[in-house]
């Protein structure tokens, strides 16, 4: 008797018997009651690693130092031999901290490739328009490889990439973090196991909270759709990628609608300035103002590279606002990204999905609601309840995470794993299902731009 038939049987129904009403449970509640794996990160495949798998940093910023730190938490499995970034105080930070002989601190990907090859591995983590080119060279050099999101800016350069991984025969791991957070493994594994039976529909929402919208896709990094990458690729190839994994089943078609409604110059208030530091005469009211979020607040200065000094940060702080976008007026920036969106996705399998990004909200942490043939799931990354359509009982599972849900470095373990034992399958995902999740954010911005149905094929 397979798991789904075990759970779909008495045993299930007399489960739901004996949770009281409204419990909030652990995890390890909910898999005990059910028969299923407590320790969702358990892998029978993974191996005690005998030589630290060796790896190269190709970017030193936000996310490649979080990568790095697993270098630092885990020395016996990783380790850092060679960075690569134009920014010589990350690279002189990752050199230190990793102990980086000079020989193998580069300013740019480009150097380390004219090298023999001298590691396991490279970590891509540059700026989305920065990663096919590192991304061939090291597939080309024989490096495995773990790869940022977006895997690159163009559904083309996707196809390439996907088609060099496998004519290389190399691993390429894509940072599909959220898929690495207890909260949708556990919820993957309910899934998978039948609770709720048969997957009829998927609700999905990305609340990106108004302020890191102002920060990340209107001051930010990612403020131009076509210096950078457009949003539903960004910030939401996390999204596409998680339903397709929690429906399972290739998609068929895809549809899109949204706009820019909010952060363009026609809704700039009267007596704002170009900088909140000019002497706007609403900076005290405003939601956005970057001299409360930055310079009082301190929030989400990770982009200022900060000395560790706080005494500095006051004069440094209002020098970046004086000086860089962050300090800008959010109405008055050059940006085209949207700031909703609604899409609709239809799959092989015929579930329908229907996901929406929303900036204009006070909360961050994604709303997910399942409809299944035999029950419901309503969840916000906290926690889900089931609720049993027979009996009507519910089961509540709760868990605090940070904003990824603490996926990280789950997923550097898997990826370390998967190179140390040359064993793709210990990825949760391959490439080309990564590409295809891809390919849902490209065939969406395609339908919003021109207003057509969009047929999504491998
Ligand atoms: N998985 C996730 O949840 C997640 C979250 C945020 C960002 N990202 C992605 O991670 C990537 C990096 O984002 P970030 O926020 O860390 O950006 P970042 O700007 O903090 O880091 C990028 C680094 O690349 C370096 N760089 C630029 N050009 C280079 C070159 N020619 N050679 C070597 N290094 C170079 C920069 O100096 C910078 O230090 C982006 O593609 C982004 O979309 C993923």
């Amino acid at each position: 008797m397979s798991l789904r038939q075990f759970i779909s049987s008495r045993i299930f129904l007399r489960s739901f018997n004996i949770v009281k009403d409204n419990a909030v449970l652990r995890w390890r509640e909910v898999a005990a009651l059910f028969g299923l794996h407590d320790d969702v990160y358990y892998n029978p495949l993974h191996k005690k690693i005998q030589k630290p798998v060796h790896a190269i940093l190709i970017g030193a910023g936000h996310r490649g130092t979080i990568y790095a730190s697993y270098a630092s938490k885990y020395p016996k499995e990783l380790k850092i031999v060679g960075v690569a970034d134009v920014n010589p105080q990350r690279r002189k930070k990752t050199a230190t901290e990793h102990k980086i002989p000079v020989g193998h601190c580069f300013t740019d990907w480009k150097d380390v490739f004219a090298l023999e090859k001298f590691a396991d591995a490279v970590i891509i983590a540059t700026p989305d328009y920065l990663h096919t080119q590192p991304c061939l060279a090291a597939l080309d050099a024989g490096y495995d490889i773990l790869l940022e999101k977006p895997i690159a800016p163009t559904e083309e350069e996707c196809r390439i990439i996907l088609q060099k991984a496998k004519d290389t025969n190399r691993i390429v791991g894509v940072c599909h973090v959220l898929r690495y957070s207890p909260y949708f493994r556990e919820l993957k594994e309910v899934l998978d196991a039948g609770l709720i039976g048969d997957i009829i529909s998927v609700q999905h929402m990305e609340p990106i909270e108004h302020v890191h919208m102002s920060h990340s896709y209107v001051r930010g990094k990612w403020k131009s759709s076509k210096k950078s990458t457009p949003i539903i690729l960004a910030k939401s190839c996390h999204d596409t990628d998680i339903i397709r994994w929690l429906v399972n089943s290739p998609v068929h078609d895809v549809h899109c609608f949204g706009n820019l409604r909010w952060f363009t110059n026609i809704n700039a208030p009267k007596g704002s300035t170009e900088r909140c530091t000019d002497g706007c005469k609403v900076e005290s009211s405003c939601p956005y103002s970057a001299l409360q979020i930055y310079y009082r607040d301190h929030k989400r200065l990770y982009v200022f590279d900060l000395p560790e000094d706080k005494r500095k940060w006051d004069e440094l702080i209002l020098q970046q606002l004086k000086t860089t976008d962050y300090g800008r007026c959010v109405y008055r920036m050059d940006n085209d990204q949207p700031d909703h969106l609604t899409v609709n996705i239809l799959f092989e399998n015929g579930v329908t999905s229907a996901f929406s990004m929303e900036a204009h909200v006070s909360y961050e942490g994604r709303r997910t609601r399942i409809m299944g043939s035999k029950g419901d799931i309503i969840g916000d990354m906290e926690t889900f309840v089931l609720t049993d359509f027979k009996t009507r009982k519910q089961i509540k599972w709760k868990l605090k995470t940070d904003a990824h849900g603490g996926g990280d470095l789950s997923l550097v373990k898997d990826w370390v794993q998967a190179v140390a034992q040359q064993n793709k399958n210990l990825l949760s995902s391959t490439i080309e299902v990564s590409v295809e999740s891809h390919l849902i954010a490209f065939g969406a911005e395609r339908s919003r731009l021109n207003r057509t149905i969009e047929d999504i094929r491998i």
